[in-house]
């Protein structure tokens, strides 16, 4: 297999690369051409919401081709002027058990001294004490290596859970609810907007032996409160949300935010103010996660 790389402004990049897939290129990715410079730009979205920016400017747009003949004959059916001299920069893609790699890179992460996220290829060891999450990054976000789910995970292994009920709101691969539950909490539910979050979840908590019922929004076993509410969102939906999310939180709960920037704390708190007081409980690579108590009135 080859790889061939352009670099193309924005305005260009699309096209180029529904012309190649059209054309017969067996993939197509965009790259951000200022990746791990200055220049670098951010792409953040969620399901729902706009990114802060649509586009990067200048991209590497990379085809997939089964030899350099095909490369070469596809890439020259593209429109020259377009592309106006633009050179091509093919490398030979090594043959790979690309199952085997991926997963070789989600290796068994400590949370806690109890808590253990583990890859479902992975044969999870037994220690006294040690609990294990299975888990199967799928489609859904959360397989505890991002600092914003470790942060939570780590806020709710801390935390007597015992006997406590949990809504895990944006639930992803539904991981910090199933580790609630492994960690005692009597029940919990998750909501998602995404429905492969909600299938993913489901599949998850099977694979652990809980049950954490799971669904959009609407979901009727999601309407009530709950003794502790935790969301691993982004601070723009977690600002949109926080009315319905602190409603969700008993008398007295505990309200866990991340998902936040350490320089968006100030504003998510003081968004939350008029609700649930809210401070920064850990920092971990530029994120925060934050909590808060509800009032007993
Ligand atoms: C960063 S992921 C967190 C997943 C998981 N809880 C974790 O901690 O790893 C955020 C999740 O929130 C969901 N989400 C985004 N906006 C939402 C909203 N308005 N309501 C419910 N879920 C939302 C996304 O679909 C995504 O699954």
């Amino acid at each position: 297999m080859i790889q061939a790389k352009l670099t193309l402004p924005f305005e260009l990049a699309d096209e180029v690369s529904d012309a190649l897939m059209e054309l017969g290129a067996l993939a197509v990715m965009l790259e951000d051409a200022n990746a791990d410079s200055e220049d670098e730009q951010p792409l953040f979205g969620e399901p729902g919401m706009e990114p802060e920016s649509a586009a990067w400017g200048l991209n590497h747009v990379v085809a997939l081709f089964r030899n350099r003949h095909e490369g070469e004959q596809i890439l020259a059916e593209l429109d020259p002027e377009a592309l106006n001299g633009v050179p091509v920069e093919f490398t030979e893609v090594p043959q790979e058990d690309w199952v085997r790699l991926t997963q070789s890179q989600f290796d068994s992460i400590p949370i806690s001294a109890k808590l253990w996220i583990v890859p479902s290829w992975h044969t999870p060891e037994s220690a006294d004490g040690r609990i294990n999450l299975v888990l199967d990054p799928g489609l859904a976000f959360g397989t505890g290596s991002h600092p914003t789910t470790a942060l939570c995970l780590r806020w709710l292994s801390e935390f007597p859970l015992q006997g406590q009920d949990v809504l895990d709101y944006g639930c992803g691969s539904g991981i910090l609810g199933i580790a609630a539950l492994k960690l005692g909490a009597s029940e919990a539910v998750g909501v998602d907007i995404d429905p492969q979050a909600v299938e993913s979840t489901a599949y998850n908590a099977s694979n652990n032996g809980v049950n954490m019922p799971c669904g959009l929004p609407d979901f009727p076993l999601a309407k009530r409160q709950f003794p502790v509410v935790v969301a691993n969102i982004l601070s723009n939906p977690l600002k949109v949300l926080a009315p319905s999310l602190c409603e969700h939180v008993e008398a007295g709960g505990q309200l866990v935010l991340s998902g936040v920037l350490a320089r968006q704390a100030e504003e998510v708190i003081a968004h939350y103010r008029t609700w649930i007081p809210l401070s920064v409980w850990a920092e971990r690579d530029g994120w925060v996660c934050l909590h808060g108590q509800k009032a007993v009135l």
